[in-house]
């Protein structure tokens, strides 16, 4: 991406949360981590689409280990703002999970809906051990256990390193709040 369109692109944001250099320091510390903590047990990455992208590839770049990447879609976004309390799973994952140590990595866990329906999906399947890596928490009443976390997210609607709106800014190589103009 050019200069210019990033400043177009970024022209949208009211508020630029996390700069790209912010990012990668993140990131790599939490590969670090994942690495230190699965070191005698390789992991199975499990991404969730379409968010998950740019996260997800920079991350298994960060751990020096043995691993293994599967994904699986689910959606319940849309083109809004606000959670339409439905998840609906658009791929789901090539191959078995049983016995399986799965990191699930997401970019943000907002309201919990997701990674509750998604939790409760994958336990059905027995994998060994079962945790998450978001990149973006926000703080709020879902009391799920995110073992990894990027970032606590403020409480906007955020775009960005994969954070879209409408299918946009998944581009954008920082995260910021979106101006209320740009949805
Ligand atoms: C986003 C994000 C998470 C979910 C988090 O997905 O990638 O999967 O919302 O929100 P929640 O905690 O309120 O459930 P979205 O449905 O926008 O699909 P996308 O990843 O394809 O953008």
């Amino acid at each position: 991406m050019t200069r210019r369109t990033q400043l177009e692109l970024a022209r949208d944001l009211d508020k630029v949360l996390f700069s790209a250099e912010q990012i990668a320091a993140r990131v790599r510390e939490l590969g670090e981590q994942v690495a230190q903590d699965y070191a005698d047990r390789p992991p199975l990455l499990v991404g969730i689409l379409c968010g998950c992208f740019p996260f997800l590839a920079d991350l298994v770049r960060s751990i020096d280990l043995p691993l293994r990447v599967d994904f699986m879609g689910l959606s319940s976004y849309g083109d809004d703002t606000a959670s339409s309390g439905v998840v609906r799973t658009t791929k789901d994952l090539e191959r078995s999970i049983e016995g399986e140590h799965v990191l699930v990595v997401e970019d943000i866990v907002d309201t919990g809906l997701t990674m509750r329906y998604l939790l409760d999906n994958l336990r059905t399947r027995r994998p060994a051990s079962l945790e998450v890596c978001a990149l973006l928490h926000k703080p709020g009443p879902q009391a799920l256990p995110v073992r990894y976390v990027g970032f606590p997210c403020p409480d906007a609607f955020v775009v960005g390193y994969g954070l879209d709106y409408a299918g946009r800014y998944r581009n954008l190589p920082m995260i910021g709040s979106l101006r209320s103009h740009a949805r």
